[in-house]
């Protein structure tokens, strides 16, 4: 059994296997524009972030029900299990729903109704995290956080996510203050393409308490002081930024140069079903491939239930799990 572990950046959407595209597509009335399944796997090839949203955003037209959304979280459970993770903190992007005319509610109540049985299930407490679309406009999220007001038990913090370049985290100052001013904790993503100054921003100005990718940071060193000092949790996705091509290959990832300089790093996997694997075949290849040995994937485990909003009693009982493990692959 592999390690327990947190998945602490997972977008729901980004869980979407092709088997289950086509499935719902069917049960849906829809045709989607690749034949097969295996055209579609076809498709799955990408030279930067947008060329992957580009299809991301695409193939949520298949997800129309609560039910499809129901299955999408089961599925991605299911699989968690199966890699070890025994708390998940989950993204949804409620505007590319709402946008095409489904409601939250739809969305909200299909994804919670599989939520609520992980726990006896599968032994994996869950929470979401609601992301704005930094690629669309401020008020579009004022009004998203408005209309998930009643949703807000199943809502621990909010987000920020989508093509990240020439979108920085200060647009969204006033919605990540009002996020703050409901109780809900707050993330970003920064530093996954964009430069290390929308760190500083997602910090300074959003009050980001864990930056989503955030691997931009070694291009400023004052920048990898101040997480090292804060203990700001970094949410790093190895796959992801292989197949987007924010690091040209596995071997020359920063995550050891970030372990180094004393991050609480965290390993995640982002859109698991377009990037070819789940959080522990993500731990798998940085041994693979970057020869991080058993203790350094044991404190890996470790810092993914630190950097968690979890209550401190159960994260030092889920770390206590993690010591008493046997080797972590
Ligand atoms: N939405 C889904 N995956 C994403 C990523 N890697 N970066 C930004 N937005 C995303
Ligand atoms: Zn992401």
């Amino acid at each position: 059994m592999p390690i327990p572990k947190a998945e602490l950046h997972i977008h729901i959407e980004g869980t979407l296997e092709p088997e289950l595209a086509f499935t719902l597509a069917h049960r849906n009335g829809l045709t989607l524009p690749h034949t097969d399944v295996d055209a579609l796997k076809r498709a799955y090839s990408f030279t930067d972030l947008q060329s992957f949203l580009d299809l991301y955003y695409a193939l949520m037209d298949v997800l129309r029900t609560e039910a499809d959304f129901t299955d999408l979280a089961r599925a991605y459970l299911d699989r968690a299990a199966q890699q070890g993770v025994r708390h998940a903190e989950i993204f949804f992007d409620p505007q590319a729903h709402t946008n095409r005319g489904i409601s939250l509610d739809t969305v909200i109540h299909g994804l919670t109704a599989a939520l609520a049985t992980s726990q006896d299930t599968h032994g994996i407490s869950t929470t979401l995290i609601l992301c704005f679309l930094r690629d669309r406009p401020a008020t579009e999220a004022l009004d998203t956080l408005h209309q998930a007001r009643p949703h807000l038990d199943h809502i621990s913090a909010v987000g920020l996510d989508s093509a990240e370049i020439d979108n920085p985290p200060e647009n969204f100052t006033e919605v990540f203050a009002a996020a703050r001013d409901l109780g809900l904790h707050r993330v970003a993503h920064a530093g996954e393409e964009g430069p290390a100054s929308y760190i500083w921003q997602a910090l300074n100005l959003l009050g980001a308490e864990r930056i989503d990718h955030g691997i931009r940071c070694l291009d400023d060193t004052d920048l990898v002081s101040h997480l090292a000092t804060t203990q700001t949790p970094l949410t790093v996705c190895p796959l992801s930024n292989v197949r987007l091509r924010a690091v040209p290959t596995l071997d020359q990832h920063p995550l050891p140069a970030l372990m180094d300089a004393g991050l609480l790093v965290t390993v995640n996997s982002d859109d698991p079903s377009y990037f070819g694997g789940y959080v522990h075949d993500n731990y798998q290849a940085l041994h693979t491939h970057l020869g991080l040995d058993a203790t350094q994937l044991r404190q890996l485990a470790r810092n993914s239930f630190t950097a968690s909003f979890l209550p401190p009693e159960r994260k030092a009982q889920l770390i206590a799990e993690v010591d008493a493990h046997p080797d972590p692959w």
